[in-house]
C-alpha cells in the first residue's frame, strides 16, 4: 500500500493547492466519518454523490500507492485523507493557504476499534490478542507509529487559521453543531435544511447502509466482511467493556505521562 518513495515524493514535491482541504488523522479516529460529512457539505446537503461514487474516490487517501492514481482524477476543490503524522507531511502545506481538519479520539476507543479492524484487514495473518495490541498501542509499535506523537505532532498547528480540530465525541454529543463549526472554518454556507441533510445522511445508520462509504465493496482479499463491520458499533465509551481495572490504570498512566506537555484538555480526560 506505500512506499519510501511516494512518501519521500509526498513530502518533499508534492503540490498542495491553496483550495485543499485534507482530512488528517490517526486510524480509527472516525475518518470515514468525517469524509462523509464532508462528501456531503461539498454538495450541500445532496447525497447523490456519496450514494454514487465510493468513498475512496470522493476524498482519496493522499499517501496510499492507489490514492496516487486516484488523486490525478480529482478536480479541484479536493478533499483528500491522510493518516500521516505531522513531520513527514507535505512542506508544501505549510506555504500554501490550504486546510486540515484533524480528528481525534479517545485513544481508549480507538484500540477497541483497532481491534475489531485488525481482524478483518487481511494484511495481518495473525491478528494480535487485545493485550498484545494495547501495549504496541502505547510504545508506539504500529502502523502509523505512535497515537501521543501523532496527536502532539499535528496539534502544533492548533493556533493556525488554516487548521481546525474536533474529536470524535463532540460529533456525538452535538453533530448539527459541529456540522455548522466545519462548514464556518470551510467558508461554506449551507442553510438550516441543508445542514439537516448532511446530519442525517451522514448518521451511523445512513453510513453503514450505504455501500459507497460503508467499505463493503472493498476487495475480499483486503478486507474480509465475513470477520467483521467497518462500520462497527459507532459509539464512544465501548473500552469501558474491553479494559480491565489493570488496564485503564496502567493506560491513564502511560497517557499522563506522554501527554503532560500538550496544553489541551480533551474531555475523556475527565471521565
Ligand atoms: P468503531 O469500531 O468503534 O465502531 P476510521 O474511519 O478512522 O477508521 O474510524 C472507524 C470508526 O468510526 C469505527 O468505530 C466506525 O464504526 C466509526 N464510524 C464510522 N462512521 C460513523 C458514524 N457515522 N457515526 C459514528 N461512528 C462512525
Amino acid at each position: 500500500m506505500y512506499s519510501p518513495e511516494r512518501l519521500q515524493y509526498l513530502e518533499k514535491d508534492f503540490h498542495v493547492r491553496d483550495d485543499d482541504v485534507y482530512i488528517v488523522s490517526y486510524p480509527k479516529s472516525g475518518t470515514t466519518w468525517m469524509m462523509e460529512i464532508l462528501s456531503l457539505i461539498c454538495k450541500n446537503g445532496d447525497p447523490t454523490w456519496s450514494k454514487s461514487i465510493p468513498i475512496w474516490l470522493r476524498s482519496p487517501w493522499y499517501e496510499s500507492i492507489e490514492g496516487q492514481s486516484q488523486i490525478k482524477d480529482v478536480v479541484s476543490p479536493r478533499v483528500l485523507t491522510s493518516h500521516l503524522p505531522f513531520h513527514i507531511f507535505a512542506k508544501s502545506y505549510f506555504t500554501s493557504k490550504a486546510k486540515i481538519i484533524y480528528i481525534i479520539r479517545n485513544p481508549k476507543d480507538i484500540v477497541v476499534s483497532l481491534f475489531y479492524f485488525n481482524k478483518m484487514i487481511c494484511i495481518y495473518k495473525d491478528p494480535q490478542s487485545f493485550p498484545e495490541l494495547l501495549e504496541d498501542f502505547l510504545q508506539g509499535n504500529l502502523l502509523y507509529n505512535s497515537w501521543f506523537d501523532h496527536v502532539k505532532g499535528w496539534m502544533q498547528m492548533k493556533d493556525s487559521i488554516n487548521f481546525f480540530y474536533i474529536t470524535y465525541e463532540e460529533l456525538h454529543t452535538d453533530i448539527r453543531n459541529s456540522v455548522i463549526r466545519i462548514c464556518k472554518f470551510l467558508g461554506k454556507d449551507l442553510d438550516d435544511s441543508q445542514i439537516d441533510l448532511v446530519v442525517k445522511h451522514s448518521s451511523f445508520n445512513a453510513m453503514k447502509e450505504n455501500k459507497m462509504s460503508n467499505y463493503t465493496m472493498i476487495n475480499q482479499d483486503f478486507m474480509d466482511q465475513n470477520k467483521g463491520s467497518f462500520i462497527r458499533k459507532g459509539i464512544t465509551g465501548d473500552w469501558k467493556n474491553h479494559f480491565t481495572i489493570a488496564q485503564n490504570d496502567y493506560f491513564d498512566e502511560v497517557y499522563k505521562e506522554k501527554m503532560k506537555d500538550l496544553n489541551v484538555n480533551f474531555f475523556w480526560e475527565q471521565s
